[in-house]
């Protein structure tokens, strides 16, 4: 477990904050690249993982920028109370949203999507690669790192104040080794995955990152099921209006969470028989059709029995 002090807290826009931690026991930072986050522990058993801006294999200290939101379920409560010289614990740099190898790099960001876009837009300017960054913002002033990204000839910026974005003009066709990154709320991928496959691009070349997912609501049809662990090979059951987590929770069994809205991949356990139904925004499509990893903070069952390695 890291320990980082908080060296300089700075208002980027009046929702987004940026954080400088530092080390605080003077252990070095190991390193990170573009598209990695960290795992904060916030105390009273929250955490929450945040993407870094500036990649780097020796960082001298990790930068953050947290939305802040007023309906936010924690997490950005407890880094807008932080103050500097604050000491909190974090898991070291972990990237599921890594670059590829690609002949270009296509990013699209949108809001505070702009993060693990930033990272890996200043790691592919230091390799000299091809890529270029569309940035969707409400208006200039709500964008942050805009005077930072201003005169780079790598960005575009777009504003919603300034009226709607063509996508289909942006995403264009892709060449057959290019890789296309997209971050932000979830509207936002959601479109931008639907005009690239469209256009041609393949699922291998299409990789995201979800903020502000909702929960996972209950469906219709939605049905109680058990849940067996392959450890105890005690059962649970799963009623229709609880989660796997919070079943298993309240019986005492620990289950990693983190965003607890199938973002992260925090909780994603191996199946061992049975067959999910897979609620989370975390896996591909691939992923979900092979059925060997469940996230039990969102998704439930297909079968009455599922098997899971707890
Ligand atoms: S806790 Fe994040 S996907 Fe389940």
């Amino acid at each position: 477990m890291l320990k980082l002090r908080v060296a300089s807290k700075t208002q980027l826009t009046d929702q987004i904050v940026g954080l400088k931690l530092e080390s605080a026991d003077g252990a070095a930072l190991p390193g990170f690249g573009g598209g990695a986050h960290l795992n904060l522990h916030l105390g009273k058993g929250l955490s929450r993982q945040y993407s870094l801006c500036n990649p780097s294999e020796s960082p001298a200290a990790y930068e953050l920028a947290v939305l802040i939101e007023s309906e936010s379920r924690g997490g950005s409560k407890a880094v807008a109370a932080l103050a500097v010289d604050d000491v909190i614990e974090s898991d070291e740099p972990q990237n599921h949203f890594g670059l590829k190898t690609a002949s270009n790099h296509r990013l699209f960001a949108a809001g505070i999507g702009i993060t693990p876009m930033l990272a890996m837009a200043r790691e592919l300017e230091g390799r000299g690669s091809k890529f270029d960054l569309l940035y969707r913002a409400k208006s200039s002033d709500k964008a942050a790192f805009y005077s930072d990204l201003i005169n780079s000839d790598f960005v575009q910026f777009s504003f919603s104040s300034e009226g709607t974005l063509d996508l289909a003009d942006k995403v264009a066709a892709p060449g057959a080794d290019e890789q296309l990154y997209v971050c932000g709320p979830q509207r936002f991928i959601d479109a931008v995955l639907e005009v690239a496959k469209e256009a041609g691009w393949r699922s291998d070349q299409l990789n995201r990152e979800y903020f502000n997912a909702a929960v996972p609501e209950l469906e219709d049809g939605d049905k109680p099921f058990t849940v067996k662990l392959k450890s105890s090979g005690e059962e649970y059951q799963i009623p229709v209006d609880q989660t796997i987590s919070q079943v298993l929770e309240d019986a005492g069994v620990f289950v990693p969470l983190s965003c607890e809205s199938g973002v992260c991949g925090t909780c994603l356990v191996d199946v061992i028989s049975g067959e999910p139904d897979h609620r989370d925004l975390y896996m591909s499509d691939e992923e979900h059709a092979a059925n060997r990893q469940i996230t039990v903070c969102c998704s439930r069952s297909k079968t009455p029995l599922l098997e899971i390695d707890l």
